[in-house]
């Protein structure tokens, strides 16, 4: 057992994902930043894919002055962020030009915390982030995408974990994205892990099957750094274990966090409060959800979903779409769900159920299945194969391989577009060229806003 255990608050991001859609916007955040500040977590996720998707579709907010604003909020806390490997805070994979651009500036902007995952596990993926973040002299945390499956077992993650030692990882991540890592397993993954690998292990699960409590115990028990947690009053349901739970549990067992229980009352008291103006973003999930032990659809993926189907005015298909999402993941090979995977089979799945199964293959699951995302984990289903290779063909290699995109081309066709849109050349700023090339839909309003504010 480690006598100190580091806390990573997610308010920020993902329990700001998982309970309130990602729609917390920065002036929110603000008034409270300095006191999150003061409290001496070991990092603040406070940034990522859904974080920058979010701020350019929805908030209106500029994803890099949103970090910049926390970065100099919160001076004395490390920014982390959740990085989607070669995907980056996107959907496809970018040239190695565009993940080096994208790194560096978004730790030129204040991220000091890379946790890099791969929704595959093909390491391949997450290989030029992880060289990238450690040129920059920031801290690399590669990931094991957690899930259940007949082909993942435990030397199968023993494996995967010290190949990302071997890559040269400041830490390791285990992301249990739905809450299906079990007390127990989670004892044993961490006792074995301990035994071969050097590197601190984080781990990072999920409240929604009801676990999250007892797997956290039983990871310190077996010697897990750092785990993560949210501020009570955005705690549980699809998010996480409240920060102040975990407190109270571990200091009945000898460990320090260092961090004071009344210091967190403030923080409770002002999110609760906040959670209230976006209460038509939230699920309608009670309780538990046993279903996902079954099923392992996360919680953001579920929470939005819903969303979803509540806009088509559909939302009593959801138990037919979320049997439906373990059927496609079947045939494709038992591919995690997680971003951009989870997306892409929500959308297969939805599509099966309201059409006929595979009637309709959306680009994405065409690509997901011949391997332009990486490897599958397990078999591609055969019917789906011989649908998939009608369009287009199979691959092996590392899929950024084929790819050769340059920054200044992507710069040239910001150019244009604010030309087309009667705005100022926004394309000196790399950040914005980035922002285009990430959410090249939706970004409009947002840049038509930045031009205003000149
Ligand atoms: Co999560």
């Amino acid at each position: 057992m480690n006598k100190n255990v580091g806390l990573t608050e997610v308010v920020l991001r993902d329990g700001n994902q998982s309970l309130l859609s990602t729609r917390l916007k920065l002036e929110d955040i603000i008034p409270i930043a300095s006191k999150l500040d003061d409290i001496g977590y070991s990092s603040v996720e406070s940034w990522g894919g859904a974080i920058f998707d979010s701020c350019v579709r929805y908030l209106n907010e500029d994803p890099w002055e949103r970090l910049r604003e926390l970065k100099k909020a919160m001076p004395r806390t490390k920014q982390q962020m959740l990085l989607r490997g070669q995907n980056l805070v996107g959907y496809k994979h970018y040239s190695d030009e565009i993940v080096f651009k994208f790194i560096e500036k978004s730790s030129e902007n204040g991220i000091d915390i890379f946790r890099i995952f791969d929704a595959l596990n093909d390491l391949r993926n997450i290989k030029q982030s992880i060289k990238v973040v450690q040129d920059s002299g920031k801290h690399a945390q590669g990931t094991l995408a957690y899930t259940i499956s007949p082909i993942h077992t435990l030397d199968n993650w023993l494996d995967l974990a010290k190949q990302i030692e071997d890559l040269g990882c400041d830490s390791l991540c285990i992301k249990d994205m739905s809450g299906i890592l079990s007390p127990e397993y989670a004892f044993n993954l961490i006792s074995e892990l301990k035994k071969i690998i050097q590197i601190p292990i984080h781990l990072h699960t999920h409240a929604t099957t009801g676990m999250s409590n007892l797997t956290n115990l039983r990871a310190i028990d077996a010697g897990v750094d750092n785990i993560d947690t949210s501020i009570s009053s955005m705690s549980m349901g699809y998010g996480h274990s409240a920060t102040e739970t975990m407190i109270y549990l571990m200091e009945e067992k000898g460990i320090s966090t260092k961090i004071k229980l009344e210091d967190l009352i403030p923080i409770s008291n002002y999110f609760k409060n906040v959670r209230e103006k976006y209460e038509e973003y939230e699920g309608s999930m009670k309780g538990v959800d046993i279903q996902m032990l079954v099923n392992q659809v996360p919680g953001g993926m579920l929470s939005n979903l819903e969303t979803q189907l509540k806009a088509l005015g559909k939302v009593n298909l959801l138990k037919d779409v979320v049997s439906e999402i373990y059927n496609v993941r079947k045939d494709l090979g038992f591919v995690p769900l997680v971003t951009p995977a989870s997306q892409i089979i929500g959308a297969q799945a939805l599509s099966n159920i309201i059409n006929k199964k595979y009637e309709t293959l959306s680009v994405e699951i065409i690509d997901l299945a011949l391997g332009y995302y990486g490897k599958l984990p397990g078999d591609l289903d055969n019917s789906l194969l011989e649908k998939a290779t009608s369009n287009k063909k199979r691959i092996t290699q590392r899929p950024a391989d084929l790819l050769n995109d340059k920054f200044t081309n992507f710069q040239n066709d910001l150019s244009i577009f604010c030309k087309k849109l009667g705005i100022n050349d926004l394309s000196s700023v790399e950040e914005h060229v980035l922002t285009f090339i990430l959410i090249p839909y939706g970004s409009e309003e947002l840049f038509k806003n930045l031009h205003s504010s000149i």
